[in-house]
């Protein structure tokens, strides 16, 4: 681990807060998600109000989609910027995959970067196993590889994403730009205005545009960046008219930032999340986004000029690190500018809110028998490993005690039964849990218990909190993963294999 030099130091200062004095022990670093510093890592201020623009998509037909993803460096503007990025096919972000239920999914990926790489889509129930879903494949750089899967006819409709998973890179490569949203289309389309996909994502330019390296500091924390994108644009312009209605579908795709939002003056009704479907439209102001998380949003827009706000988010403290003071009181950042002009409403069709909602009925495993019950506790503790650092070493980041181990399997599921797993974070700060292949129904939230059927992929466990979730392993066997999706602690060993056999 080398040093944690200057420009490190400036690095986590950008990050907005100030330091305070290291040296005494038992100072805390807090991880307050920033409110986005104006101008900030060289270069001009940011562009600010170009009109929203949307990643390519590439449609099924004839239930198939075949596509080449090519991952390679590429020149690409972000935030206003030129930045030297990581793209798919050349844009940041990659583009967008509209599937069906059923479907074939073909992917030829070819690794044109400098170090080992692979594919991932995140929340889709597919099979983990042979040319599928397969965490454990590494495409080595110069080398290419055919993906092949398999949506079953039941998968539900919603909103996922693709990214890079080869262990110990994965937050680097997202962070420099390799994402792609995939929308699972609804077996009878909800009618709307306008449909667009909205990929939340930060990054950290240096002055020549170049990625920022992060600090082991950085790592230990979760890195959040200088520049907080939309579609890769910062603050950019939604321009629609009174009246309209609609859908957004919003990734956060950041390496460890939770996505706090609201859009005060407009109306937001939640279609769902992840891979679930709310019963019936919910109507909120408030969204909270923890890394990997998805929202499918109806927005009705009234006329105004409304901010898309990412608002403070305290996932918690580390102990043991550099202070960085108290938090600025208040702040938000513009993650986008909804503009509603045009003084004849756009005529409302008839169709109410509740009829958006004829999907799939969802099944409840609060009712189910289970099969078995398992502990999962995630902890961060003084580390043996790495050592030499500045700040006394590099903290262990486990699950059950354990870091990664690819070789060893965590935990044995037998195929077609119903578990109960209650995470548990002993750790002061917030740790978002995600499981591969198969859904979780969130049962118990921190004490809470979910009044709904509430199907996840990602699911928050507060700082020394916990959460109880239920999981039907059904459709699919094979090995597996399940990881903390602040991507820097899942590379650092916050992970652990599963198989269902
Ligand atoms: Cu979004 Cu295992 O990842
Ligand atoms: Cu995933
Ligand atoms: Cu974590």
């Amino acid at each position: 681990m080398r040093q944690i030099s200057r420009r490190d130091a400036l690095i986590v200062g950008g990050l907005g807060t100030a330091a305070t004095v290291a040296g005494a022990a038992g100072l805390w670093w807090s991880l307050t998600s920033p409110q986005q510093p104006a101008g900030v890592g060289g270069g001009a201020a940011p562009v600010q109000g170009a009109e929203l623009r949307g990643p390519a998509e590439l449609r099924s037909a004839d239930g198939l989609l075949q596509l080449t993803l090519d991952a390679a460096p590429g020149g690409v503007e972000l935030g206003g910027r030129r930045a030297s990025a990581l793209c798919y096919n050349g844009t940041v972000p990659g583009p967008t995959l509209r599937l069906r239920p059923g479907d074939e999914l073909s992917v030829r990926l070819e690794n044109g970067l400098t170090a080992p790489t692979n594919l991932h889509l995140h929340g889709m129930h597919v099979s983990p196993e042979a040319d599928a879903d397969n965490v454990f494949r590494t495409v080595l750089p110069g080398q290419g590889f055919d993906y092949r899967y398999r949506l079953p006819p039941d998968h539900p409709p919603g909103v996922y994403w693709y990214h890079p998973h080869h262990h110990g890179m994965v937050a680097d490569q997202i962070f420099a730009g390799l994402f792609g949203a995939i929308i699972v289309e609804d077996p009878e389309a909800i009618p709307v205005s306008t449909e667009r996909v909205l990929l939340v994502s930060d990054t950290t330019l240096d002055s020549a545009g170049n990625i920022a390296a992060v600090s082991p500091m950085e790592r230990m924390a979760g890195r959040e960046g200088e520049l907080l994108l939309l579609n890769g644009q910062s603050n950019p312009l939604l321009t629609s008219a009174p009246g309209a209605r609609e859908r957004w579908r919003i990734i956060n795709t950041c390496v460890a930032r939770y996505a706090r939002l609201r859009l005060d003056g407009q109306q937001l009704q939640l279609l769902g999340m992840d891979s679930g479907r709310s019963p019936e439209p919910e109507t909120v102001d408030e969204l909270l986004l923890a890394p990997g998380n998805r929202a499918d949003l109806l927005v009705t827009a009234a006329a105004g000029e409304a901010v898309l706000q990412a608002l403070r988010y305290d996932r918690g403290a580390m102990p043991g690190m550099m202070g960085r003071g108290p938090v600025r009181a208040g702040g938000a950042s513009a993650l986008a500018t909804f503009r509603v002009i045009g003084s004849t409403a756009i005529p409302t069709d008839a169709v109410t809110p509740g009829a958006a909602t004829s999907r799939p009925a969802q099944e409840d495993l609060r009712t189910a028998a289970v099969a078995a019950r398992r502990q999962l506790v995630l902890s961060m503790g003084a580390g043996l490993r790495g050592g030499g650092g500045g700040m006394g070493g590099m903290m262990r980041f486990t699950i059950n005690g354990r870091e990664y181990s690819e070789a060893r399997t965590d935990t044995t599921v037998t195929a077609g039964t119903v578990e109960e797993w209650a995470l548990v974070n002993t750790s002061p700060m917030d740790h978002p849990f995600h499981l591969h292949v198969w859904p979780m129904q969130l049962i118990d939230d921190n004490g809470r218990a979910a009044g709904s059927v509430v199907m996840r992929d990602v699911v928050n466990v507060p700082a020394n909190g916990r959460a109880t979730v239920r999981i039907a392993f059904r459709d699919f066997s094979g090995r597996s993963v399940y990881h903390c999706h602040i991507l820097d602690h899942e590379d650092l060993g916050m992970m652990g294999v599963i198989e269902v056999r």
